[in-house]
């Protein structure tokens, strides 16, 4: 820990149990619950025992192969003249903080079902027991939510104190993209004379009108400052940003709103986190957990904490389809380990990670755990009670809200423990010149005044996503990626990077004797747009051996013939040169 940064030492957190990682590792592998490639391929690995779990121990159920959903039912041009070959089918605790427990603050409740995570012994059952910490009872109810391969089951409703389902209902007979679409004003535009055909989701998507809406009358109707003053208006505009809150609670499935803390997008807080769980509890020699597929978002905030304290970075590999090695990452969780902080989805590759598993073999270890949501919100129902995180953060603008705001949902217990990032107005009780008391979270996050706006913004945003409903939403976007995957796989000399067994809408790629340049640069003139760079991911990039990609990523407002547009251009490209 550098001197000056911290007024008082690290604080200690409970030391990791090896013994009962591996034996959790082992049990999750041996019931099937990983993608083989997760699965150990030899011995499990021996690691030294000490130090103590806790006991974490949740069922839920186990995860399986989806069928296909009704999608938009668009014919497939001719595409030039190369017919099409056969396309392949893309197959598919609480932990005991030592330091000052906050006895005001209600835990987690006690029962619920992760997405798609096999039932797991508690650790009761491994002769662990910590009578100190909050127990989790084992839940034997088995989901009857239907499957899609990047979509787990929700928590039954009534197991989680989550006041609306809308985010859980199944998916609709009948995908209305193209009355989606017209909700999008963006999508209307023209683009070198052609339809805008927008594929640069993954990097930031487009607004419904009722987003733009929201926020422009917040502009017209309701703007004031919030919390402070005594006046009608002043009101209006807490109120609407308060609600906005509420709104992020509900679509994190969290338990509080006091958990909710509005920041700038997912850069901001995963920065909040690092400089103050991390310089709080995270000191010389200790570890944090990431893994070979970050953004740059989730790497460079730990190298800078890292940088001030002598913390060490240790980095879990993926394999060559950009999976996470699971086994590897049972291996590195050892003593000194303090964080894990992984992406819940790689922007880059669209690998969905089993943050179930990585979260339970954490808690087994004593670790905490971040989670990168910002790829995963836009597809993924997410109940962060249900998945145990401890801290996890998005964008609004990845979620068709507005730019220049997000948020960091954290276990109330631990924002209480946190000391403040950032110091300014609205974030105190008291200020005098000897002495500055401080609001309790989430206040104690928000120096200065927000983004009304952009909250506001935000929750229409929540409000659009949860009356589609996000089951239905992942169902489409699996079945147009599949469609896509297909059609894509038959052009010659194109070779996807990243073919996890899960994915997400992101379909890196680059094409021999092509640079991603001059294919992105082609595509433009054709009115599409794609990413082509290193996507903010440059380690993911390197371990192919690349320096960038071209990256199309689906939203659920693109249909078959975004995907068909897309693919007749990259033949017209192939063909002429
Ligand atoms: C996985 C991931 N993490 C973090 C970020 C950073 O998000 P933002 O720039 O909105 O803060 C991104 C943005 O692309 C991302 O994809």
């Amino acid at each position: 820990m550098s001197e000056g940064l911290l007024a008082e030492p690290v604080a200690t957190l409970d030391q990791p149990h090896s013994e009962v990682v591996l034996s959790l590792f082992r049990e999750i592998t041996s019931r099937g619950a990983l993608p083989a490639s997760s699965a150990p391929q030899s011995g499990s690995p021996e690691l030294p025992s000490e130090g103590k779990g806790l006991p974490i121990g949740p069922a839920s159920a186990e995860n399986g192969a989806s069928s296909a959903v009704p999608g938009s039912q668009s014919v497939i041009p001719a595409v030039e003249e190369d017919p099409l070959s056969p396309p392949p089918v893309h197959t598919g605790t609480d932990l005991e903080l030592t330091e000052s427990p906050n006895d005001d603050v209600t835990s987690v409740p006690a029962s619920f079902e992760p997405f798609g995570f096999g039932t797991l012994k508690s650790l009761h059952e491994f002769g662990l027991e910590n009578p100190g910490a909050d127990t989790i009872p084992h839940s034997n109810e088995v989901s009857d939510y239907p499957d899609y391969y990047f979509l787990g089951a929700p928590s039954k409703q009534g197991a989680l104190d989550h006041s609306s389902t809308r985010g859980v209902q199944p998916p609709l007979a009948a995908f209305d993209v193209e009355s989606i679409r017209r909700d999008f004003p963006a999508l209307q535009l023209r683009s070198h004379g052609r339809p805008l055909v927008y594929l640069d989701n993954a990097a930031t998507t487009q607004k419904p009108q009722a987003v733009i809406d929201a926020t422009s009358q917040f502009y017209s109707n309701d703007n004031a400052p919030v919390h402070r003053a005594a006046y009608e208006l002043a009101e209006r505009a807490t109120t609407a940003f308060e609600n906005a809150r509420e709104n992020v609670r509900e679509f994190l499935g969290a338990k509080d709103k006091k958990e909710i803390v509005f920041t700038r997008g997912t850069t901001e807080a995963i920065n909040l986190v690092a400089n103050t769980f991390g310089r709080k509890f995270i000191g010389s020699g200790d570890e944090i957990l990431l893994t070979e597929l970050e953004h740059h978002a989730n790497i460079v905030p730990w190298q800078l904490l890292s940088e001030q304290t002598g913390a060490v970075i240790k980095v879990v590999p993926i394999n060559d389809r950009g999976e996470l090695i699971l086994e590897e990452y049972a291996k590195l969780l050892g003593p000194r380990t303090k964080l894990v902080s992984v992406a819940h989805v790689s922007n880059s590759l669209g690998t969905i990670n089993p943050i179930e598993q990585i979260i339970q073999l954490a808690h087994a270890a004593g670790v905490h755990v971040l989670i990168d949501g910002a790829q995963s919100t836009p597809h993924i129902p997410i109940n962060v009670q249900a998945l145990d995180a401890d801290f996890f953060v998005f964008s609004g603008h990845k979620i068709f809200g507005p730019t220049g705001i997000g948020a960091l949902y954290g276990k109330a217990h631990l924002l209480e423990l946190l000391p403040p990032w950032q110091g300014g107005g609205h974030m105190i009780k008291d200020v005098r010149f000897e002495k500055t008391v401080f609001q309790h979270p989430p206040e104690k996050f928000e120096a200065g005044t927000p983004d009304i706006a952009g909250a506001v913004g935000l929750g229409a945003a929540i409000d659009y996503i949860l009356k589609i409903g996000l089951p239905a939403i992942a169902a489409y976007e699996h079945s147009l990626l599949e469609y896509a995957t297909n059609l894509l796989s038959g052009i010659p000399g194109l070779r996807f990077i990243g073919t996890a067994a899960n994915k997400a809408s992101v379909l890196s790629l680059i094409i021999d004797g092509h640079s991603n340049e001059s294919i992105a640069k082609h595509l433009d003139t054709q009115g599409i747009a794609v990413r082509a760079g290193h996507h903010c991911a440059l380690p993911a990039q390197r371990h192919f051996g690349l320096e960038s990609t071209v990256r199309p990523s689906l939203a659920f407002y693109n249909n078959r013939a975004d995907v068909e547009a897309l693919v007749q251009a990259l033949y017209s490209l192939i063909k002429h040169s």
